[in-house]
């Protein structure tokens, strides 16, 4: 049996003044706990010199107690290491009888009004899927290429003799030599206009969007966001305005137009026009300006989420937005979790500085500061030209990825299906034939092994056609053509 990790052990507490003896007592208080599972099979016990120190009670209450409990079998001893739970226990059937000792087995009772916001009961939720499908998770990037030797030798660097901010609370708006990378690479890639006093750096682009709706609206406030769009950051604004207002896409990326005619007011849109998510097309310069314009006129904020440009292996080379803005009404959000890797939780929002102290308000109360260690590591990894290397290889196994997969789709499913947003990023669209319900062929290849996210889930209103969006950043060879075998037999049989 698996050996119990040692070092943690349930306070122990028994009444002193009471007729049975003190070592009756302290065994009751090791059988029970041992019975309801506070204590369990392997772990270890700490010696009886140090209880007895611990318990302010003499050496032989201890050693009785145990002697009592280890000719009952609770307990075992093994010459030279100590005292341990037995890895069986011998009456199982003493758990029935629990009901001696209602202090330590009762849960506690629920009971009188347990209400909770209306909010959190309205949120959607996201889809979860068990870990280990890897095809065709959606946001997933290839870790398995991710360099992982150069980060730690950076780690290393940091960690071997590190200074002391290093392990002090950082600063609210993140660690310098990191939000100076971070400038310094989106400006110039990505056009953005700032300098490091205007980046904040932050778990990730969710934790972003949370951060700038909280700081830039109020409930009831309107916010346009894409149509279809990303459900996080409709649970984003959700969670803080209510329910916000689809506006449709099209080619060209948010419809403007169609946003002015059905909330002339909105206090902010929010955009993914670098690739649009999830149907991937670029916002048209006309409409960029046609935002930037109506930002201006309503004194309304425009929030950028630029959540995957690096694995953009067509090189399309449209600047940021808030590049174009002079007014400085855009909050732009960028995120290495997806470049490099989801766990990392690292993003950055870079905000017109006049509300940088209002960022930091909102933003101290709800995660103070990120892990300084990790920024300091990427803030290596940028200035050492690392991303840039990775990018560079990650957008050609990308682009080989999504060739496979289109060629896979296209030999197993052909007009069945349609396939969009195929010219970038790690995600593409495959729309469902008219009729076939998205959320059942999701949850059954979910069944088969097949991660994947159904279209619908990025509506608020109802689709006209179901479709799957599905990640190739993290799939390999073999796995896209098994996985678009298995696919496309539940996609043949949903018809
Ligand atoms: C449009 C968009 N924004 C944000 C995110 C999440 O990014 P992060 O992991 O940095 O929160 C995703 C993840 O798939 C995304 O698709």
């Amino acid at each position: 049996m698996k050996q119990v990790t040692a070092g943690f052990f349930p306070p122990i507490t028994f009444e002193r003044e009471q007729s049975r003896p003190l070592y009756h007592r302290l065994y009751d208080w090791f059988r029970s706990a041992i019975l309801t599972g506070q204590l369990r099979p392997g772990q270890k016990i700490p010696s009886t010199r140090y209880l007895a120190a611990e318990l302010k009670v003499s050496r032989i209450t201890v050693l009785c107690a145990f002697q009592k409990l280890s000719a009952e079998g609770y307990i075992e001893s093994s010459a030279g290491s100590g005292t341990y739970v037995a890895k069986s226990i011998p009456d199982q059937v003493a758990r029935l009888r629990l009901s001696k000792h209602p202090r330590l087995i009762d849960r506690p009772q629920c009971s009188g009004s347990r209400k909770i916001s209306q909010l959190s009961a309205e949120l959607a939720p996201f889809p979860t899927l068990p870990f280990g499908l890897d095809a065709f998770r959606v946001g997933l990037p290839a870790i398995d290429h991710f360099p992982i030797s150069t980060w730690s030798r950076l780690v290393a660097r940091h960690w071997r003799q590190p200074k002391k901010e290093m392990l002090m609370y950082g600063d609210r708006m993140g660690f310098g030599p990191c939000r100076e990378a971070i400038a310094e690479y989106v400006t110039t890639v990505r056009g953005v206009r700032c300098d490091a006093s205007q980046v904040m750096i932050v778990n990730g682009s969710q934790h972003a969007l949370q951060i700038a709706a909280r700081t830039l609206l109020d409930p009831g406030d309107p916010v346009w966001v894409e149509e279809p769009g990303y459900p996080g950051a409709v649970q984003a604004f959700h969670s803080v305005t209510g329910k916000p207002i689809p506006v449709p896409v099209d080619d060209e990326g948010l419809d403007v137009k169609e946003g002015t005619r059905r909330c002339p007011k909105a206090r902010a849109a929010f955009i993914t026009p670098s690739h649009q998510f999830p149907l991937g097309m670029t916002m048209s310069p006309g409409r960029r300006m046609m935002l930037v314009q109506w930002a201006l006129r309503n004194n309304s904020w425009i929030v950028e989420d630029d959540y995957d440009s690096e694995s953009d292996f067509c090189n399309r080379p449209i600047a940021a937005v808030q590049g174009l803005d002079t007014n400085r009404r855009v909050i732009y959000i960028g995120t290495f979790n997806q470049v490099l890797f989801p766990s990392l939780r690292i993003g950055y929002l870079v905000i017109p500085s006049d509300l940088a102290s209002a960022f930091c308000r909102v933003r101290q109360a709800s995660d103070i500061s990120h892990s300084t260690l990790e920024q300091a590591v990427l803030a290596d990894f940028i200035r050492e030209g690392h991303l840039a290397r990775h990018i560079r290889r990650m957008r050609v196994l990308y682009m080989e990825r999504n060739e496979l997969l289109v060629a896979e789709i296209e030999k197993q499913l052909g007009a069945t299906v349609e396939i969009i947003a195929a010219e970038a990023g790690m995600h593409l669209v495959c729309l469902l034939p008219d009729g076939v319900e998205d959320r059942i062929v999701w949850q059954r290849a979910a069944e088969a092994g097949i991660a994947s996210w159904p279209l619908s889930i990025c509506y608020q209103r109802n689709p006209e056609r179901g479709g799957l969006i599905l990640g190739y950043g993290g799939v390999d060879q073999k796995q896209i053509q098994d996985g678009v075998r298995k696919l496309a037999a539940i996609i043949q049989d949903s018809l």
